[in-house]
């Protein structure tokens, strides 16, 4: 693996397919939650550079982590709070607010670092800026040197790869593990427009692992980009949607169509758990930092049902496979 940006990158793990790729690297991960310093040689004299354009907990905190069980080097530099505004347009004129053109400052991270990893938001303005995930390809093409994702404009795979571990060490603990689980992606209320890369991301990851019933639920007019949904079943009734459920995974995005809008705050989409009742029993996951009240109830996040502690807790695991599979290809 020379990039990590979404789950295509894991296809050169495995000869097979995607999902034996996915498969292959959960196991990895879960190796590396048993034994954290087995791989303590592997970054030995290695330095990774985190940039973030935006803030972060889990991923920040998790990738220093990571790469420290790797006995690598990490430096995190909040581009966007402490550095020069980039550019990322080509032959642009900057005369505005840009100070540095990404054609100048990434080729400067490839020669400090081995690895880097950059962390950048969407607009939530413009579609088409958005999902032509300039910041990040403008990284690869001039670094010189692997990059990661810690979540794009449109995608958030390091948290995917998470929730795929999550959901397949929640199901080693289940005696009916052979059963085909149904996993449910339900759209929350939010106070502002969010994103789509989690949801989006979370529905890539499920169809190419390809081994659960898979529905998303959400209002009408938040359809997602079918580039990631295909192959889902998509309906506008949660309650219809949360039968049976094993796993419920729960998230804001703003609109795609009519691009980054709130049409909807209804706050009857909230889980509680009168609507865990429907479910078989399900496990309930967000990728956190949650609004309390309005897109999860206490009374899930408190209760036996959330997952949401040991899911952030497996960060740490997904970004160390992926480091070590990068590093492991150097
Ligand atoms: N889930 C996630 O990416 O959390 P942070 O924004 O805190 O990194």
């Amino acid at each position: 693996m020379r990039n990590f940006t979404s789950v295509n990158d894991l296809l050169s793990v495995s000869d097979k397919d995607i999902s034996n790729a996915i498969d292959i690297m959960v196991k990895k991960a879960l190796s590396y939650k048993a034994d954290p310093f087995m791989d303590q040689s592997l970054g030995k004299n290695k330095r990774i550079g985190c940039l973030f354009l935006n803030p972060s907990m889990r991923t920040r905190l998790s990738t220093e982590i990571a790469a420290s069980n790797l006995g690598m080097q990490s430096i995190i530099f909040n581009v966007g709070a402490e550095g020069w505004a980039l550019e990322f347009e080509e032959e642009a004129i900057m005369s505005g607010t840009t100070v540095e053109h990404v054609k100048d400052a990434a080729p400067i991270f490839g020669k400090y670092f081995d690895i880097i990893a950059i962390r950048t938001f969407p607009s939530l303005k413009n579609k088409d800026d958005d999902y032509s995930e300039l910041y990040i390809k403008q990284f690869i093409k001039y670094a010189g040197i692997p990059v990661v994702s810690l979540e794009s404009a449109t995608l958030h795979p390091l948290q995917s790869f998470t929730d795929i571990i999550t959901i397949q060490e929640q199901l080693q603990k289940q005696v009916s593990a052979s059963h085909k689980p149904k996993i449910v992606l339900t759209w929350a209320p939010h106070v502002k427009p969010l994103p789509q890369c989690v949801a989006n991301s979370f529905s890539q990851w499920i169809n190419a692992w390809g081994k659960a019933d898979f529905v998303i639920t959400h209002p009408e007019d938040y359809e997602l980009s079918e580039e990631f949904t295909k192959g889902a079943t998509i309906t506008y009734n949660q309650d219809e949607a949360l039968q049976n459920a094993d796993f419920v995974y729960v998230k804001n995005w703003s609109t795609f169509k009519d691009y980054g809008k709130i049409y909807e705050s209804d706050p009857k989409w909230m889980l509680n758990n009168k609507k865990i009742s429907i479910t078989n029993n399900a496990r309930v996951m967000h990728c956190l930092p949650v609004r309390r009240n309005v897109e999860l109830s206490d009374e899930i996040l408190d209760g036996p049902n959330s997952i949401v502690t040991s899911q952030a807790g497996n960060r740490v695991w997904a970004a160390q496979a992926i480091l070590a599979e990068i590093l492991k290809n150097k």
